[in-house]
């Protein structure tokens, strides 16, 4: 919701942990280039990647380059640009719990401050698994690389940073001692936990959508609304990552994170401002208010579902048991749809449905607000026996956009009515290649603006959700995995589950 161009932060060193994983070549690395390509990454900006397998400075550069040439979302690569940008990147291999390789780490950014201009300012950012986050902090600190404060108290436009990619901790107790981790070396300011989501445009759209227009206010709420629902779809399966996803499922992965993120922002209240904290005060107030579900709850309101093998998209596919890294006999999820509720004057009684999963029946991200029915009495038995609610549809992605479905008169000397859809698509209303959500919050980073990134309380009440149902699944584990196939919207919810909202069911063959 702000001004790219309104930033112009000072140069830093960026120290990539985890530099030669995925995430840097698929995601980190393409957004610094296109950064750099829109003349938006500072001047002099300085890449250090910090990983324990050895590689040089040329090596890791050649990577990069490699990676940006296949990942980035502008093609061809201008040479000089990544020519430009590559002489500042260097790589420091060290292990993640010993001291050394911190010590280098520690003397070659002081050296560099002196000789490429950095100023002591410093992001790091941790792409690496939950449990080195803690041991990289405490050799960060015992290196002297977090204290900031002494070299920059004089200077005010100088910072240090820490970014923490997802998962942030494993479950409530892990992410609340890895915060009080935190709390005990950094201040809340410098602390950015990742959740890519918000940097995505149609996802900043949503407030846009909500604030700047004044015909949804009035209708936004309980009286006129029916159910709402965020989905989160994939046909993709494992990708190569079954290792990290059999010790983390659906919930952790994407429920946790990326769709109670969406929800909260679809139903929190007006905030007070654009600033960080502002918004993310009305964020905190919607988890505070979303029902818990625990205990027998959780068998009545929640499903959670692993594919078996199938075909998708014409293309045979493997059983979750069967991918690379997952255990045989794993019963972790790859698909969870729940119902809960709102308890705040907003939205009491209204279902909230919440959806995501692995090889579904189509990749769509988008949340739904459908209204409630007209009272029958103009069109009711006959005419309108086929209509359908009023519904808002934000498309997150793909096809980008947002659209309204109501009811028309079919033209005609008869009285037949039928829904139709009003459609604005992001792509031809705005041409201009959107950025990725990681150029975005990279520029966040270093421009210190924490309104797109999770605070503290914030996950915490994510996870607090999320506990209630893992704890529940851990005392009774599924009897009847694998019980969906590819490419289908799931297993299908017993009767019990939605059986007063039947049209929750799949979200885009329910057409106009
Ligand atoms: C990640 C999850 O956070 O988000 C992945 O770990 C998921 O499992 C991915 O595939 C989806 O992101 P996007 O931007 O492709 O929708």
């Amino acid at each position: 919701m702000v001004e790219l161009a309104r930033y112009r932060p000072e140069r830093c060193i960026i120290v990539i942990f985890g530099a030669s994983g995925d995430l840097t070549q698929r995601k980190l690395a393409p957004a610094l280039y296109n950064l750099a390509r829109e003349d938006l990454l500072p001047e002099g900006t300085v890449l250090v990647g910090y990983g324990r397998t050895p590689m040089t400075d040329e090596a890791f550069r050649n990577r990069l380059g490699e990676s940006i040439s296949r990942f980035s979302r502008t093609q061809p690569i201008e040479t000089d640009v990544w020519e430009t940008l590559a002489g500042r990147v260097f790589y420091q291999q060290g292990a993640y719990d010993e001291a050394e390789g911190y010590r280098h780490l520690h003397r070659r950014m002081e050296d560099m401050d002196g000789r490429l201009g950095t100023g002591g300012n410093r992001v790091f950012y941790l792409s690496v698994p939950p449990v080195v986050v803690v041991p990289i902090l405490h050799n960060l600190s015992a290196a002297g690389s977090l204290a900031r404060r002494r070299q920059c108290d004089e200077d005010s436009t100088c910072y240090l940073r820490v970014v923490f990619e997802k998962p942030f901790g494993h479950d409530l107790g892990s992410a609340r001692s890895l915060n009080a981790e935190i709390d005990r070396l950094l201040e809340e300011s410098q602390v950015f936990r990742m959740d890519h989501y918000l940097g995505k445009e149609t996802v900043q759209n949503i407030g846009v959508l909500r604030f700047a227009n004044s015909i949804f206010e009035h209708v936004w709420k309980s009286e006129s609304v029916r159910w709402v629902r965020v989905t989160v779809a994939e046909t993709l399966g494992m990708e190569g990552r079954g290792g990290y996803f059999d010790s983390t499922g659906i919930l952790r992965d994407i429920l946790q994170n990326h769709v109670l993120q969406l929800l909260t922002l679809v139903t929190m209240e007006p905030p007070a401002s654009l600033e960080a904290d502002a918004v993310r005060d009305e964020k905190v107030k919607v988890l505070r208010c979303l029902r818990r579900l625990e205990g027998h709850e959780v068998r009545r309101s929640v499903a959670r579902g692993q594919y078996g093998r199938g075909t998708i998209n014409g293309q045979q596919v493997p059983a979750y048991r069967e991918e690379e890294g997952v255990d045989p006999h794993s019963d972790t999820e790859t698909f969870v749809g729940l119902r809960t509720y709102i308890d705040n004057w907003r939205w009491a009684g209204v279902p909230i449905y919440l959806c995501a999963g692995k090889r579904l029946a189509e990749g769509l991200v988008e949340v739904s607000v459908e209204f409630k029915e007209v009272p029958g009495i103009l069109f009711g038995a006959v005419h309108g026996r086929q209509l359908k609610p009023n519904r808002l549809t934000v498309r997150i992605q793909p096809n980008e956009g947002v659209s309204l479905r109501f009811a028309s008169k079919v033209p005609g000397l008869g009285l037949e009515l039928r829904n139709v859809e009003m459609d604005f698509p992001y792509g031809s209303a705005f041409p201009a290649a959107s950025p990725e959500a990681y150029e975005r919050l990279l520029l966040d980073v270093m421009g210190g603006n924490s309104a797109l990134f999770a605070r503290r309380d914030e996950v915490e009440l994510a996870w607090e959700f999320a506990s209630g149902i893992l704890e529940a699944w851990q005392k009774e584990p599924p009897p009847d995995f694998p019980n969906y196939a590819p490419g289908t919207w799931g297993p299908i919810p017993s009767e019990q589950f939605f059986a007063e909202h039947t049209s929750y069911a799949a979200p885009s063959p329910d057409s106009p």
